[in-house]
């Protein structure tokens, strides 16, 4: 997420990108890692192949995808227009995790930005990644998830959501380093917007922007101002029902009986029948590691997942990071379950 690692990561002529990019090709699709979560990988240009990507997620066809790219120079082709507070951010911060909306040019598919004038773009700091987008061109990547499930941060993640290699040929990169997805910023409209806060916080961006930049707002369903249809309320979110607590409702929580998972600080005792999914206290440890423990908790079909509200212990509450992870977890949390 740092300098850019040009010389890193396979050729083009390594074994497993050359079979990635023939099924590419092919209109078919590759699951890849990126430093934030895994991406289900198709042809951005290629509209049957990126209609197999909204059918195998089961995700809506008017949530927007991301493209993904090698480096700005092929973004600019992507968008209408390449603004200077476009190449600040990249220049700032790709390749890494940040998202960026532009109208998009006429070579985008409308498949692609789900009907609308726009398209999110970003180049992800993962060396398996960047080989294959440099060998390929553009790629459409959602988290390689079934629609509002939470995002897998290894391929094992991604295996267990789409077995067949058949229908999703796998890259395995290891872990997710960041571990929750980028923090998409439109640059369409007056003020530059953060449409989902990640890593990145509002302040980095304004500082880099030199103006203010507004949101995340909150949008909920039936808002007319919804334009980030991803946003969703009940995304991210486990089979278990979720709730969000602190370590003072947690008793009771636990004393009121059924199988609680709860994910806390390794301190935590919790007592049998429940069960303790420790996980670390720091914002980017806890990023890290959110959605791994989210399913390790989801496995053993708990009645419930309750997870103490980590700033409610954590060493720097203030950590920016921590607003990215309280949307995670209030989407994790469905409401009215
Ligand atoms: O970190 C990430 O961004 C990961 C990795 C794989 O790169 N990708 C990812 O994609 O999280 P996905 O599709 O799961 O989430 C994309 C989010 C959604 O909330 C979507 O609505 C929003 O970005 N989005 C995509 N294109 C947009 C657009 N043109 N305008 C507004 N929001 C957009
Ligand atoms: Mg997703």
């Amino acid at each position: 997420m740092h300098a850019p690692r040009t010389n890193e990561g396979p050729p083009p002529s390594d074994p497993a990108i050359a079979r990635a990019v023939a099924r590419l090709r092919e209109g078919g699709l590759v699951a890849f890692p990126t430093e934030t979560v895994y991406g289900l990988g198709a042809d951005a240009l290629n509209e049957a192949a990126v209609a197999r990507v909204f059918a195998v997620k089961g995700r809506p066809s008017r949530n927007p995808l991301i493209v993904h790219v090698a480096d700005a120079a092929a973004a600019r082709p992507l968008v209408a227009s390449w603004p200077e507070a476009a190449e600040r951010l990249a220049r700032a911060f790709w390749p890494g995790p940040l998202s960026i909306v532009l109208p998009k040019s006429a070579a985008v598919p409308a498949l692609v930005t789900g009907g609308g004038p726009n398209v999110a773009l970003r180049c992800p700091d993962h060396p398996v990644a960047l080989s294959l987008l440099r060998a390929f061109g553009p790629l459409v990547g959602p988290s390689a998830n079934r629609s509002g499930r939470v995002s897998p941060t290894t391929a094992a993640h991604v295996r267990e959501a789409f077995p067949d290699a058949a229908e999703v040929l796998l890259l395995d990169g290891g872990a997710c380093r960041a571990g929750i997805e980028s923090t998409v910023v439109s640059l369409v409209g007056d003020r530059p917007r953060v449409l989902r806060p990640g890593i990145i916080g509002k302040e980095r961006l304004a500082g880099v922007l030199g103006t203010a930049v507004d949101g995340p707002t909150g949008p909920t369903p039936g808002d007319g101002a919804f334009d980030s249809p991803g946003q969703l309320e009940s995304h991210y979110a486990p089979a278990a029902p979720a709730r969000l607590c602190d370590a003072a409702d947690l008793a009771e929580i636990l004393d009121a009986g059924g199988r609680i998972a709860v994910l806390g600080p390794a301190a935590l005792v919790v007592a049998e029948p429940h069960r303790l999914y420790a996980i670390p206290s720091d914002a980017m440890g806890y990023a890290a590691g959110l959605y791994a423990a989210l399913r390790e908790a989801d496995r053993r079909r708990p009645d419930l997942i309750a997870v103490v509200a980590p700033w409610t212990y954590a060493e720097d509450p203030t950590d920016p990071v921590w607003e990215a992870v309280a949307d995670r977890l209030r989407r994790a949390c469905r409401p009215g379950r």
